[in-house]
């Protein structure tokens, strides 16, 4: 048997990882800014992580959503504590593309509707209806090309406004800061303005932050920049700090119902232990806080580079737009400074997307590294 090839894979094989840093079987040291893409919120290893997974898998790390699991109420505590979303309902899963397979088939059973509205440059996964909300036809298959989505362009109110009028719409879904699609943002006036019309059109507005949440943007969501209320809000990736494990919060006007929603995996013990650590690292450590004063200082050095046309993001979420197509820059960087940084669809756009803990210090090796190549 061999691995069905579907990833171009660089030639490192981390065999362990501490903070920042990611050791190869040869024993050299990466610094990870790329966060195997935006999973690394607390650092890799981090003990508190260690320490509460292991303790937890000692006791029971598995049962099904048929008995009672007070870590998940504990965690429901914790994460309306830190993200102060306070009218919402959590129901856990595996995934980021489960997490909006979820949302969209809610918002579907909600409102009676099937047809969803997304965004030029989306991404919100690989499965059914999230596929199909995400712009790129190449990774939709004949069967994802059934369900109805009309793509728009981000901040164009007029398209916007065109489109809503046949109000047969389930969802509204979109990305607070885009990803994969290359750090483009919908305006604090585009957001307001969907989130009035879709209250206004019984229309279901979700927030993917499978990459945006748990502190990387500087707040614990990224939509909490533009003073919105998603009535469903998707997540992932940081939360579990690498264990599989994403959810949605769903705003209270929504009614759950037995059989509504349902998952083998999804809110296991481990699952809620390793996202109960990453949220009591982000407090006890003020991460979110260090995202913010990180990301500014981040985008400070990063004016004094050459060949940077635009420098994009919030927090520990950033992109660098150079005059020239980044891959091999990636590649150079990986293999001669010992880096890990991202790409996007946007192929002149180097990803930044480090734990939520680093330094200053590791701020300036990045940039050290980063100008040796450039000249
Ligand atoms: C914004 C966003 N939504 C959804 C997903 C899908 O998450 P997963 O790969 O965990 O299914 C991703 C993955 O990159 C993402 O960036």
């Amino acid at each position: 048997m061999k691995l069905f090839d579907v990833y171009p894979l660089y030639d490192v094989s981390p065999v362990s990882a501490k903070g920042i840093e990611v050791v190869d079987e040869k024993g050299d040291t990466y610094l990870d800014f790329y966060g195997g893409h935006a999973v690394i919120s607390i650092g890799h290893s981090h003990p508190h992580y260690v320490n509460r997974i292991k303790s937890q898998l000692d006791k029971i790390g598995f049962y099904s959503n048929s008995i009672q699991n007070p870590l998940q109420l504990e965690l429901v505590e914790k994460l309306e504590k830190l993200s102060n979303c306070k009218d919402y309902n959590l129901f856990l899963c595996n995934s980021g593309a489960e997490a909006n397979e979820n949302a969209l088939k809610l918002a579907s059973f909600h409102t009676g509707r099937s047809k969803v509205i997304a965004f030029g440059n989306s991404f919100h996964g690989r499965t059914s209806a999230a596929v199909a909300t995400t712009d790129n036809p190449a990774i939709n298959a004949p069967i994802n090309k059934q369900q109805q989505v009309t793509f728009l362009p981000l901040n164009d109110f007029e398209a916007f406004e065109k489109a809503i009028q046949t109000n047969d719409y389930c969802a509204v879904i979109l990305e607070a800061i885009q990803g994969v699609g290359g750090l483009d943002e919908p305006t604090t006036e585009f957001f307001q303005h969907i989130a009035e019309t879709c209250k206004a059109n019984g229309i279901v507005l979700i927030a993917d932050e499978v990459q945006s949440g748990f502190g990387r943007s500087g707040k614990f969501f990224a939509f909490q920049h533009h003073d919105i209320q998603p009535d469903i809000i998707s997540i992932a990736k940081g939360m579990g700090n690498g264990f599989p494990v994403g959810g949605i919060l769903i705003h209270e006007s929504i009614k759950a119902s037995y059989g509504l929603l349902g998952t083998t995996f999804g809110g296991n013990h481990l699952a809620c232990a390793a996202t109960l650590a990453v949220l009591e690292v982000l407090e006890d450590e003020n991460l979110i806080k260090n995202s913010r004063k990180l990301g500014e200082y981040f985008m400070e050095k990063a004016t004094e580079l050459p060949h940077v046309k635009k420098i994009k993001g919030r927090g520990l979420m950033l992109g660098l737009e150079f005059d020239f197509e980044v891959a091999d820059l990636r590649k150079r960087l990986i293999h001669k400074q010992h880096l890990f940084a991202g790409g996007s669809k946007n192929k002149k756009l180097l990803r930044i997307l480090p734990a939520l803990n680093i330094t200053k210090s590791h701020i300036d090796l990045f940039f050290d590294a980063l100008k040796q190549e450039l000249v």
